[in-house]
């Protein structure tokens, strides 16, 4: 994998133009690309997805068949730089997800797997509560049935009941837990929601050199009448064709 930006140190002479970047970069010197900000002390909130070059979100439902070599280095990286893992439960049910397996670097422990459900409609049997090394922490709503949440419960869930599931709640639950460096590997829907509430602070977006054509949706689906967010690019790396771009919320202006 090779930078394309921010370019190297020494490339930064305005008067000649940069040399392409041949250095590859290894998961340290990808951790670096990515490290969050220091010194956090509320979430920040970063959201991580792969597109096909003509924008599907996913190829026959999952988005398995959009990621490639360079893209599942990332992904790996950046869950070893995290301190939550946020996901949908439509991703968590489609995508059969199991806990994080890597420590967060500097830690001893996996980041957990943060999943909103309104529904509680997970199955307690699944990866989620069977393969993990911490206990998946399941925000959900008192309006789900107590059966299920009991389940989930049993099945050694740590299930908060929130007031809302909208992004100010939960990210309160996790703020409160002290878990600032939040990565959201979607889906669309929850992504959708946090556009909403502006609570987006970098879009790390995978673009793969693929035509899906088809039915698939975008990566983000949320209410009508959203406002856009400006961002700015950051970073972008890139290798076999794939690019790995990384924006940051554009500070506002004056
Ligand atoms: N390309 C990629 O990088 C990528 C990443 C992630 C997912 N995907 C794809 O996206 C598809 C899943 O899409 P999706 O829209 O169903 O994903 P999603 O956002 O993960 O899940 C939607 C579900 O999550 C819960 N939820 C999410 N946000 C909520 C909110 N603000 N308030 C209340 N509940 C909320 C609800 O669960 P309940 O129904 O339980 O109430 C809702 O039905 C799959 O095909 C997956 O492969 C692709």
């Amino acid at each position: 994998m090779h930078r394309l930006l921010p370019p190297s140190p020494g490339t930064l002479d305005a008067a000649s133009p940069a040399p392409p970047d041949d250095t590859a970069l290894d998961d340290r010197a990808l951790a670096a690309h990515y490290a969050y900000p220091d010194g956090l002390t509320a979430p920040y909130v970063r959201v991580n997805f792969v597109t096909s070059a003509d924008g599907a979100v996913s190829v026959e439902g999952r988005s398995g068949g959009l990621a490639s070599a360079a893209d599942r280095q990332v992904f790996g990286v950046l869950r070893r730089l995290a301190d939550v893992v946020l996901a949908g439960a439509g991703t968590v049910r489609s995508e059969n997800y199991g806990g994080a397996r890597k420590p967060t670097m500097g830690r001893d422990t996996p980041p957990p797997i943060a999943v909103v459900t309104g529904s509680a409609d997970l199955d307690p049997a699944s990866r989620l509560f069977t393969e993990t090394v911490v206990p998946p922490i399941i925000l959900t709503l008192a309006a789900a049935p107590a059966q299920r949440r009991d389940a989930l419960v049993a099945a050694g869930g740590d299930v908060v009941v929130l007031e809302r599931l909208t992004p100010d709640l939960v990210l309160a639950e996790l703020a409160r837990r002290g878990l600032h460096r939040v990565l959201c590997e979607g889906g669309p829907m929850l992504f959708g929601s946090l556009i909403a509430a502006d609570a987006v602070d970098e879009l790390c977006l995978t673009v793969g050199p693929l035509l899906a054509g088809g039915t698939a949706g975008r990566i983000a689906s949320g209410p009508p009448g959203t406002e856009p967010r400006a961002l700015e690019l950051v970073g972008a790396l890139h290798e076999a064709g794939t690019l790995l771009l990384k924006y940051r919320r554009a500070a506002p202006i004056g």
